[in-house]
């Protein structure tokens, strides 16, 4: 596994921290999968879907963020767009074989991003979020739609 759950990932916000758990599986099941030497297909597959859920994230995120009026929205907003275009890139690069999916670029961005992403970006939004609230009013809505 490149990546383990651990507690200090929680923002205690139970639908991001679901979400976060899910980039988790996917981003060790493609790393797993790489590690494999699966096919092209599937590994363009995997990808694929982390690329998709990492927007499907980034996109409810920022729903919850607008909601609160969270101060850095724009810099947060502007921090997913970045890392998406990254992710994009990287894709590129495998699909067009101008980087096998098995280098050290790969690995070392599949090993920092998520854990980058929550660490020093999403745990300065938790204190603008009611979590009590976001709880009982939000989480269905949002995981009716993800899951
Ligand atoms: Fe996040």
């Amino acid at each position: 596994m490149l990546i383990e759950w651990d507690e200090k990932y929680d923002t205690g916000i139970k639908v991001i921290d679901s979400q976060h758990r899910r980039l988790f599986m996917l981003t060790n099941q493609l790393h797993e999968s790489i590690m494999d030497g699966k096919s092209y297909d599937t590994l363009d597959k995997i990808f694929q879907n982390l690329i998709d859920y990492t927007i499907k994230h980034f996109s409810d995120e920022e729903r919850l963020l607008l909601i609160y009026d969270y101060p850095q929205y724009k810099e947060h907003k502007k921090g997913h767009s970045d890392l998406t275009k990254e992710m994009r890139e990287l894709f590129i690069q495998f699909k067009t074989g101008a980087l096998p999916a098995a280098s050290l670029k790969v690995k070392k961005f599949l090993l920092t991003w998520i854990i980058d992403h929550i660490l020093n970006s999403d745990m300065r939004y938790t204190k603008y979020i009611d979590i009590d609230e976001i709880d009982s009013k939000f989480t269905d809505m949002l995981l009716d739609r993800i899951i």
